[in-house]
């Protein structure tokens, strides 16, 4: 058997390539970031070319860093940023426009609008999902709308639409095959996931025709083979989920009450709910974690919009610090925040207020207030809205949850896991290897090739590095929770001014 299984995690700010071995330990990893595009307030957009070529280029590299040949690699796995949305000429594989990124809110209006017309009911049943700009459909039926002929064509069958997995394995495979995982469906609004099919009365109501639309597959079985010069052999694609779910399974979260968050820019919670497609009544949204085979498994996800930026925000926006990790030891100067909230609303609140007006806010400040605080003040708004989201799984799932796994790379900040642990109450648990999105999808192509035979030898392979055990000290955090919470209303009452 070849060695490796080639985990290819194409993000929003960079692609990366990384090699895993049977052991579960990776051996090389490259990384290129690539341009983000601002053309208007609110619009965010990437160039899919760029996002192609700067993810071949990481594949060319890995495999020179581990001075491997591309015959070494066993099967690739895809994992990617989620939502952003592609639509390309199937004759050419050149895109009619450039990828429209997840963040981008210029579809806000028209769903607004969807909202007003009562049909907000209608696509969280079929879809999980809360209508908003974030996900895919409106992106599409934006381009649609307002790219010359593209409906037309569309309707035709010369144009594809992808998330950014179906881009990837188009151009892995020359352009012979236009799929996309189940995973990935469940984020475009468009995808039923209790029937398991794109819904032909959403594919109506966003004006989108069905011929622009992939196949949709399991999350783990070999869909085709590479054919492209960068890789001399042809290897199995066996794998593909977004990259949430893919860190979910990375974290072996596989039974039902499992919840991984991800501190990423922003924080993505998600909680496996095993056979059961659990509908919030907290804004939260229902999502598929993975398919297996026939089997699919649901998840409960809450997204916060500003996680670790809060700290970019720290070091780029205030220039209170030089680097990210200078937080820590600046927070670390004070024992509290002496009163100092911060909520980082700066593009609005995500989970599980979904209020996308509210602006940020600094409360509590006095005359003895110092950067310290402020740094300090800033971790504790990761925790808090970390916190808000996991009170929501809980209530939604009807369960009490007592251990939480962490990655991304604020989970470097001990003491923000410190105080994580304290305000929720759980264990909070930090794996040795945290790159656990890139993980996932190296599982999910390595089950479906025979690298690994079962998940019970994934299990073997994953290994904490820290567990962090809350104290008892409920009365302060009860006292504390409840100001964070008058912060969060005042932040919203204050953008209604
Ligand atoms: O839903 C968006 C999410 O998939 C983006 O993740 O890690 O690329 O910022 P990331």
């Amino acid at each position: 058997m070849n060695p490796y299984i080639l985990s290819i995690d194409q993000g929003t700010t960079s692609s990366r390539a990384l090699l895993v071995d049977q052991e579960g330990q990776i051996r090389a990893i490259a990384q290129k970031e690539f341009t983000q595009y601002y053309p208007k307030a609110g619009w965010v957009e990437h160039d899919p070319m760029e996002i192609w070529f700067s993810q071949r280029e990481v594949i060319t590299a890995v495999l020179k860093k581990a001075g491997i040949k591309s015959t070494a690699i066993h099967a690739i796995g895809i994992t990617n940023q989620r939502e952003t949305t592609i639509i390309w000429d199937r004759s050419t594989g050149t895109p009619i426009y450039p990828a429209i990124v997840w963040q981008d809110r210029r579809s806000s209006d028209l769903c607004d609008a969807l909202k007003a017309q009562g049909h907000e009911e209608m696509v969280r049943q079929k879809t999980g999902l809360l209508i908003d700009a974030y996900f895919s459909a409106t992106k599409i039926k934006w381009i649609l709308d307002n790219v010359k002929d593209a409906r037309s064509k569309a309707k035709s069958g010369q144009l594809a639409f992808g998330t950014v997995d179906s881009w990837l394995v188009w151009n892995l495979t020359s352009g012979k095959e236009h799929l996309t995982d189940a995973t990935n469906a469940s984020r475009t609004m468009l995808y039923n996931i209790h029937t398991h099919a794109w819904d032909l009365e959403l594919l109506d109501l966003f004006d989108i025709p069905l011929e622009l639309l992939p196949s949709v597959k399991s999350s783990s079985e070999i869909y085709a083979e590479t054919s492209i010069k960068a890789i001399n052999n042809s290897i199995p694609i066996a794998g593909i989920a977004g990259d949430q779910q893919s860190a979910l399974f990375g974290q072996l979260c596989i039974q039902p009450g499992m919840v991984k968050n991800t501190y990423g820019t922003g924080c993505f919670m998600l909680l496996n709910t095993g056979r059961e497609a659990i509908l919030s009544n907290h804004k939260l949204v229902t999502t598929i974690a993975w398919q297996i085979g026939k089997e699919v498994t649901y998840a409960l996800e809450g997204s916060v919009f500003i996680g670790g930026a809060v700290v970019q925000w720290l070091r780029d926006g205030l220039g209170l610090i030089e680097q990210s990790e200078d937080i820590c030891p600046l927070a670390e100067q004070v024992d509290t925040t002496d009163g100092v909230y911060i909520v980082p609303a700066f593009a609005g609140l995500g989970a599980p207020h979904w209020h996308s007006h509210a602006r940020g806010a600094i409360f509590g400040i006095t005359r003895g207030t110092t950067d310290a605080h402020i740094a300090r003040a800033c971790l504790e708004s990761i925790a808090f809205q970390t916190y808000d989201v996991l009170e929501a799984m809980q209530q939604d799932a009807k369960t009490k949850i007592t251990e939480l796994r962490v990655d991304g790379g604020a989970t470097a900040n001990d003491l923000l896991l410190s105080f994580q642990a304290n305000l929720l109450q759980v264990d909070v648990v930090r794996p040795t290897n945290t790159e656990t999105t890139a993980m996932g999808a190296a599982y999910l192509a390595g089950l479906a090739s025979g690298f690994w035979r079962d998940v019970s030898e994934l299990q073997a392979l994953h290994a904490a590095d820290r567990t962090f055990r809350p104290e008892d000290n409920s009365s302060s955090t009860a006292a504390q929770l409840s100001d964070w919470h008058i912060a969060v209303e005042a932040s919203k009452i204050w953008s209604s001014l």
